[in-house]
């Protein structure tokens, strides 16, 4: 079959590496049994491309990102490294890569699958069944704002600068992806800004209500500040399907409700680019929960994020549905025969490796396709 479809795996740091060996397996499989074949392409990325070429990411990486269909990224970061310059950081990679190849919607899904209700510190009751997706703008905002830096005023302190700014042009497009994912699911849509104290919010609001009017009666939009989100997150997570937000906002609101669902080892994301003329979108695919160098190299790192990362870049970058709910359902069924690893065990429940975890999905896999 031929290998049509590019992929870029940047393992990184930590249990980036343990973690996207167990994905590569399946990759291996769908190759086997002639479902797919994908052209996989290796880099180094954050402390690993450091200790390798002194920097986070090499131009080369960039490239050879921007030449592919999709990018599965690992994680990056840890101790080793946190002495670098502020410009020299791992993160540099993530966010080199979000802004270099124009990935400006990060989806973060947080769904509470039902064997894992007890992971979460909320009670069963308030989050059975959560599923939201936060779409998170991830080129703009504060992050990348100008004007930006550490300046030293005459009388000899110094003043921090960062710039929070958005151009309706850059609402309109994450305002987009999310009313788009809210027709396929709920149809709502709840726009998180502080439009009560900036002027960039304010704007954020306007431009999402004029987009939905227009372009979206069907779908019920409502307005919410970011400081009330956080709190309706934990009051009450289920009253939300898509959340729409910028960068910093989005950052924060992602970690609660992440944490809602109790198991930050279970959850994906995709950042995506703008589909060019023929349709083809660069994207980006990674766990949420980081490079964990605490638990690091001991082999208990849980490969399920990763896993459904995959599942989120079959989806989304190559519309490969059926497979893509394959993955997850062979994770999911590994879940009810009561594997755990580390960070999800509970009383009565098998303690599994990253390793065995892996064997687990695979096995569940070629059940599920037999
Ligand atoms: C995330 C992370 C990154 C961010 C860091 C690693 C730069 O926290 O993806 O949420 O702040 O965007
Ligand atoms: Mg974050």
């Amino acid at each position: 079959m031929p290998a049509n479809k590019k992929l870029l795996m940047l393992p990184g740091d930590g249990i980036g590496p343990e973690v996207m060996r167990e994905v590569s397996h399946i990759l291996e499989w769908l190759d086997r049994r002639r479902i797919a074949s994908f052209d996989i392409g290796q880099g180094l990325v954050g402390g690993a491309s450091i200790d390798a070429t002194g920097l986070p990411i090499t131009p080369d990486v960039v490239d050879r990102a921007k030449n592919s269909d999709a990018v599965l990224f690992g994680a990056v970061g840890g101790p080793k490294w946190d002495k670098m310059g502020f410009d020299l950081r791992p993160e540099i990679a993530i966010l080199t890569l979000r802004r270099e190849l124009g990935l400006f919607a990060n989806l973060r899904p947080a769904t509470v699958l039902d064997p894992l209700i007890e992971a979460s510190t909320l009670k069963p009751d308030i989050v059975r069944g959560l599923d939201i997706m936060i779409v998170r703008e991830a080129t703009g905002g504060i992050y990348f704002g100008e004007p930006r830096g550490i300046e030293t005023l005459p009388d000899g302190q110094k003043r921090g600068i960062n710039t929070e700014v958005y151009t309706t042009s850059e609402i309109e497009r994450v305002a987009r992806v999310a009313f788009d994912l809210a027709r396929q699911r709920q149809g709502r849509v709840c726009s998180v800004e502080k439009a009560n104290v900036m002027e960039s919010g304010l704007l954020w609001r306007q431009t999402v209500t004029a987009l939905g009017a227009a372009e979206y009666p069907d779908v019920a939009l409502s307005h919410m500040y970011a400081d009330n989100c956080a709190m309706q997150l934990v009051r009450n997570p289920r009253q939300f399907d898509v959340i729409v937000t910028g960068n910093l906002f989005g950052d924060l609101l992602s970690d609660l409700a992440s944490m809602c669902t109790g198991s930050l080892g279970m959850l994906p994301s995709a950042t995506l680019g703008a589909p060019d003329s023929s349709g083809r979108r660069l994207s980006l695919y990674e766990p949420i929960h980081g490079s964990a160098p605490d638990i690091a190299g001991q082999g208990i790192a849980n490969p399920l994020a990763q896993t459904f990362s995959l599942a989120m870049l079959l989806r989304y970058s190559f519309d490969m549905k059926e497979e893509a709910a394959l993955v997850e359902q062979a994770c999911l069924a590994v879940l009810e025969q009561g594997l755990r690893t580390a960070d999800i065990m509970q009383e009565g429940k098998t303690r599994v490796t990253t390793m065995e975890m892996g064997a687990a999905v695979m096995r569940e896999l070629e059940r599920l396709a037999a």
